[in-house]
């Protein structure tokens, strides 16, 4: 048999993305669609498990279409989709709701903090989200699933739900396995450095989002948080700051950390996030102009989702198809 190259990853279409986003998910994306058979798909049924206002959310889901382009996905080599074009997804959710458990659903950490997060709502899907997460993966049967670290325990469970309907059956689903990126789980607040880049964090300062323009970019960077040691060292324990902007020079640089800090030897704070800054809007700005262009092109876009979600659909309601009759879905 062929070796399964089948790689799957989502993007919610939320608030903006940060650079730590970028670096995390979407640069890696790229990176991955010359080796594998790559599925890309915007989540926006994840997305209404918190209110989204609608015009926003329709509007945010054609951007991060355009932006992943502008990012360098090709849609020649890889399935760009949205979510919610490929009914299949709602449909094998429903089925592996049967094959998960109450219990290991209120267990999971992102559900309790949203639950936190947003007491007034604690809707069905908000619970619900892991398992449409499962059958995102499992409709694809896709092998490798590049996520943040903050997805990992989802991914456990996908593996647990597609073992559990092999076992109670035969070998259906193909079980995932988690690539987790280093890169972007790297990347802190600039104001709060031990803290993960937000896309969703109270201070917006702390946060570089992949729309904000140049003086923006270099403002925040100018206001970014160091020390009182004086000199550009990775020492992420005590240099927490300082360490942290030379992650994202690296990442955004193309050099490797040690690289870096030879450049910035004996260079001063100031100098060191400025040149950190530039580098940053020096690599947006044709991100941002590539993705402008795009976004004046609804037809092209609309296109390449169309032909994305047909894709998508057929490999989809194969899995589906075989699902359905093994669990004795009466055919016609
Ligand atoms: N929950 C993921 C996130 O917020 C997005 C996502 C939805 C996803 N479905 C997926 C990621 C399937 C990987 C595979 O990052």
């Amino acid at each position: 048999m062929e070796e399964n190259r089948k790689l799957y990853s989502a993007v919610q279409p939320t608030n903006n993305l940060t650079i730590g986003n970028y670096a995390g998910a979407v640069k890696n994306f790229v990176a991955l669609q010359n080796d594998y058979d790559c599925f890309y798909a915007i989540a926006n049924m994840h997305a209404i498990t918190v209110r989204q206002e609608p015009a926003e959310l329709r509007k945010r889901t054609l951007a991060l279409a355009a932006l992943y382009i502008a990012c360098g996905i090709d849609p020649d080599k890889c399935v760009l989709y949205v979510q919610s074009h490929v009914s299949a997804h709602a449909e094998l959710c429903w089925v592996l709701n049967t094959f998960t458990y109450v219990g290991e659903m209120e267990r999971m950490t992102q559900f309790k903090d949203k639950s936190r997060k947003h007491a007034d709502n604690i809707n069905m899907g908000l619970m619900d989200y892991p398992v449409l997460m499962a059958a995102d993966i499992l409709l694809y049967q896709a092998r490798f699933v590049p996520v943040g670290q903050d997805q990992r325990q989802h991914l456990e469970i996908s593996r647990d739900i597609a073992q559990r309907f092999n076992n109670a059956y035969s070998p259906t689903f193909t079980v995932p396995e988690g690539i987790y990126m280093k890169a972007g789980a790297k990347i802190g607040d600039l104001s709060d450095p031990a803290k993960k880049m937000s896309k969703s964090a109270e201070n917006a300062n702390g946060s570089v989002f992949l729309t904000d323009d140049r003086d923006t970019v270099i403002r925040k960077f100018k206001r970014a948080v160091t020390d009182s040691l004086s000199c550009v060292k990775y020492d992420p324990e005590n240099q927490p700051g300082v360490s942290n902007l030379l992650s994202i020079y690296s990442v955004f640089a193309n050099k490797s950390v040690a690289e870096a800090e030879k450049e910035f030897e004996g260079v001063g704070y100031g100098d060191f996030k400025l040149a950190v800054g530039e580098t940053v809007a020096d690599m947006l700005a044709p991100i941002q102009s590539e993705q402008a262009r795009l976004l004046q092109d609804k037809a092209y876009l609309d296109g390449v989702l169309k032909s994305g979600a047909e894709k998508a659909r057929y490999v989809a309601n194969k899995t589906l198809a075989k699902v359905y009759k093994k669990i004795g879905f009466y055919g016609v």
